[in-house]
């Protein structure tokens, strides 16, 4: 099925942006409505000026309104939901925005969605998709032998951000199933990229907040697999809206598990390679820090029914796709130092003290 106008919530976060600049390149019309938050980065998408087919709409998915003015002003034929609090450290520190967002948003979207859905006309309805983003992390923590997750894995989330996401995920398979509203829910593992928030993993690693001279990183000292940390599950995600079947999962990861404390080392090593540092090898500067409260221990995707259902690959060598992430990092440093400077700079959150 071809798309011609999708919505996407959150289309101005880091997934959100990565998602729409495929989209446009596909040549659909874009719609974005995104509260900018602290963690949206519009200009990955708008760089001098917003692209021919694309719209970004200030709003909140808790607010039905906001959310009905955009259906009804732009008429989607498919709708990505994205939008939601994302970083697990801050669901620790304060999690009611994360039942409000990710929770009561969902619902929002749902019900605003549906009630619009059932006025649209026959084909319009027949053709009309959402596509429900989440996390692997609802599965909760595996064991070092245990297999990967499917769609059949029991939820069993162990932070406020997984609870929050896999409350969310039961909302959505059950407008599915009730309302027979054309749901088709995602879980994937870690991404990586350009214009990531720098309170992530990844641009917390790399250097772009400390050159070379503070180099510190928040590497927990137990093993983290990251699944597939990928620049590609948008991919997926638009695969997904055009091949899923309504009331499925699909889940996305590229059957590559790292550590944490490994990939950490594996950035210091590139980062030498772009940038070398006087001190001498920086993996040696790397300071391992306590694990969250909740921590999961390891997450793995099988990802055979998008494999074969949708047709979809991982389109990047993960060694060449971090490296490049991690060269971004290096020439966007004036980028993550104003990001930071903005929140009063970086502070290791969610260590439990607050909630
Ligand atoms: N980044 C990952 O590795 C990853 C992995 C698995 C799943 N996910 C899921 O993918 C989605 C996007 O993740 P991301 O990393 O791009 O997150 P992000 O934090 O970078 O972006 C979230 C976007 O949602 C917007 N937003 C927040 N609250 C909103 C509200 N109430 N109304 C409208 N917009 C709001 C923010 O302004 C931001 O632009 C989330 O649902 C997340 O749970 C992300």
């Amino acid at each position: 099925m071809t798309f011609q106008r999708v919505m996407v919530t959150g289309g101005a976060g880091f997934i959100g942006t990565a998602v729409v600049q495929q989209l446009l390149d596909r040549k659909v019309s874009v719609l974005s409505l995104d509260a900018l938050t602290y963690a949206a980065s519009p200009e990955a998408v708008d760089g001098d000026g917003l692209p021919a087919g694309y719209r970004l709409e200030a709003g909140d998915v808790r607010d039905p309104a906001d959310v009905a003015r955009v259906l009804t002003e732009f008429q989607p034929d498919g709708v990505i939901h994205l939008a939601a609090e994302s970083h697990v450290d801050r669901s620790i520190d304060g999690p009611q925005s994360f039942l409000e967002t990710n929770v009561s948003g969902t619902f929002v979207v749902l019900e605003t969605v549906t009630s619009w859905w059932r006025e649209l006309g026959g084909p319009a309805r027949e053709h009309f998709r959402l596509v429900h983003v989440s996390t692997d992390e609802v599965f909760g923590s595996l064991g070092p032998d245990d297999p990967p997750f499917t769609a059949e894995t029991p939820y069993r989330p162990r932070s406020p951000y997984s609870a929050s996401k896999a409350a969310a995920d039961h909302f959505a398979r059950a407008w599915h199933e009730t309302y027979g509203l054309p749901v088709i829910v995602t879980n994937c593992s870690n991404n990586f990229g350009p214009w990531q928030f720098p309170e992530k993993f990844i641009p917390v690693v790399s250097p772009g907040r400390s050159p070379g001279s503070r180099f510190r990183s928040t590497v927990r000292a137990t093993r983290s697999g990251t699944g597939s940390m990928s620049t590609i599950t948008q991919s997926g995600l638009i695969a997904a809206l055009e091949r899923g079947t309504p009331g499925l999962t699909y889940l996305f990861g590229g059957r590559n598990e790292w550590a944490n404390r490994a990939l950490a080392e594996l950035i210091c090593d590139m980062l030498d390679g772009i940038a070398p540092d006087k001190r001498g090898a920086r993996r040696k500067l790397l300071e391992s820090v306590t694990d969250r409260p909740g921590h999961d221990s390891r997450y793995a995707i099988d990802p055979s029914l998008a494999e074969q259902e949708l047709g979809w690959q991982p389109r990047h060598a993960f060694t060449d796709a971090l490296r490049d992430t991690v060269q971004w990092y290096v020439d966007h440093r004036t980028w993550v130092e104003d990001r930071l400077a903005k929140l009063g700079g970086y502070r290791r959150r969610g260590l439990g003290e607050s909630a």
